[in-house]
């Protein structure tokens, strides 16, 4: 990693605490991963290969820094989604002061829309991080998008286990999927599709 990402990263840790600490309106929160959990994921990026990322919840883009630079190093391509214009605009405003643009695609808009327009094992890695009572309606389409032997990464999984429930079971109760729970950051619900 540059000098100047990671300092970009530690201003955005600082900007994201502060910021979350006095607003208390959730639209208005940044709602980032924890360091170790971007760490994590540049791990896992890199260890499994994906050229083909898809993040849900682009927020004003720490996370998405993590896994573009992780895919910047193995020739892929990361792609974003974010509905709100707010964040969309401070993303925007992230990624052009970074040198990571070139490997990122942001679109504004509905998760929902763009798994349902997305193809059949579209994707080899799936970040999940964005409304979590949703995340159950979205898994035929999850399922569908992710490619054979890819991996579903889900962020809040010790956070907030009540409200991932209805997704865990649906993965755990699905003959195709392997998944397990890594106590890293906020929690992390891993699931690979057999090959
Ligand atoms: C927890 S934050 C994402 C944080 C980001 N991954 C990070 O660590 O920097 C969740 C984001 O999902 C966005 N979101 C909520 N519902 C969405 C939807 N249906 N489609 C796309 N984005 C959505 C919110 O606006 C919010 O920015």
């Amino acid at each position: 990693m540059t000098e100047a990402l990671s300092r970009l990263l530690t201003e955005l840790e600082n900007f994201g605490a502060e910021n979350d600490a006095s607003i208390s309106d959730r639209p208005r929160r940044m709602l980032n991963i924890t360091r170790d959990t971007g760490e994590f994921l540049s791990l896992l990026v890199r260890a499994t290969g994906a050229r083909r990322v898809l993040e849900i919840g682009t927020s004003n883009g720490y996370s998405t820094l993590w896994l573009a630079e992780a895919v910047s190093a193995i020739g892929g391509q990361v792609t974003t989604v974010e509905l709100s214009d707010f964040k969309i605009n401070l993303a925007a405003t992230t990624f052009s002061r970074s040198d990571l643009s070139p490997v990122i695609t942001q679109l504004h808009a509905d998760a929902g829309e763009v798994l349902a327009t997305g193809g059949d094992g579209a994707f080899d890695f799936v970040f999940l991080d964005s409304e979590r009572p949703q995340y159950a309606g979205w898994w035929p389409e999850l399922r569908r998008v992710l490619r054979k032997g890819g991996l579903l990464v889900v962020d809040n999984a010790t956070s907030h286990p009540l409200e991932l429930a209805p997704l865990v079971a649906l993965v755990q109760a699905d003959d195709e999927f392997v998944s397990c729970l890594v106590p890293v950051g906020n929690g992390e619900f891993l699931a690979t599709r057999s090959a």
